[in-house]
């Protein structure tokens, strides 16, 4: 497990998971070994191939994941890149299907926040499962556009629709699911002010929930922060994200058995 970020919950998750599963995981964090500052990607990969049977790495640049992935002979696991997050998407996806049965086609999932890695990852997984997709950012923070070119796609393959607005309130009118993250995702950090004054009007509160459907619930992927969700949202029975949180073990374990061969 190569972690080039801090992490709490995708590190737990997968090297507690690992160890249900009745293996080991290696948790590698900045320091711990030469990658960056005195190995390549190519020979990293190549020599961790050697040792173990699945590679799970939170990088910067997603660029590194495809670099693992081209030069490892073993699965990479994308546990978080600038572009994507694929693993908090099963997570918030299983949470759903606890909350509202199986079949989720047709709920609507309005995202209210940066148009970041959960995102991208969220709207592809929406999509594929038949939801409808709201998209609320600022001006300047919208989806990566290959990425809404890919959805677009898929919305129409799927039977779902996909907007977006610069209206916060406008995506969520008529949502099931109003999702946000971080206004300063890792590495953001230097644009903590700018970002805050850039994102007034998108916190997630009281007033807001109160504009999607009866009964619409809240997921974030943790941390939070209070000027993107409130209290009062976050810890209300409306809130799944603790669900959500759990739910990154029995999906990471899912992913990491079926990677070795050991489900369908
Ligand atoms: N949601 C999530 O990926 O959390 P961590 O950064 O703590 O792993
Ligand atoms: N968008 C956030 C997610 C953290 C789990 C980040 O990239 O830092």
């Amino acid at each position: 497990m190569i972690f080039q970020k801090r992490s709490t919950r995708t590190r737990v998750s997968s090297e507690t998971g690992m160890a249900l599963l009745g293996g080991h995981a290696l948790f590698l964090g900045p320091s711990d070994i030469q990658l960056g500052v005195n190995e390549s990607m190519k020979d990293t990969a190549s020599v961790l191939s050697r040792f173990n049977d699945i590679i799970l790495a939170r990088v910067f640049a997603h660029n590194d994941i495809t670099e693992l992935a081209k030069y490892s002979s073993v699965p990479i696991i994308n546990a978080l890149s600038d572009l994507h997050h694929p693993l908090q998407t099963l997570a918030d996806l299983m949470a759903l299907q606890q909350h509202f049965g199986k079949d989720l086609s047709g709920k609507t999932v309005a995202w209210v926040g940066d148009g970041n890695n959960v995102l991208h990852d969220l709207m592809l997984g929406s999509l594929k499962m038949g939801m409808n997709v709201q998209i609320a950012t600022p001006a300047g923070y919208e989806c990566d556009p290959d990425i809404m070119a890919k959805s677009v796609v898929l919305a129409k393959k799927n039977g779902a629709t996909l907007t977006t607005t610069n209206v916060a309130e406008d995506a969520v009118k008529g949502a099931d699911v109003v999702v946000t993250d971080t206004w300063v995702s890792m590495g953001q950090e230097d644009e903590y002010e700018k970002r805050v004054k850039e994102f007034d009007g998108y916190q997630v509160n009281t007033e807001l929930m109160g504009k999607a459907n009866d009964g619409a619930v809240f997921l974030h992927c943790l941390p939070r922060h209070v000027e993107e969700v409130t209290d009062e949202v976050i810890y209300s029975d409306a809130s799944l994200v603790f669900n959500e949180a759990e739910n990154r073990m029995w999906t990471v374990m899912a992913v990491m058995a079926a990677q070795m061969g050991k489900v369908e």
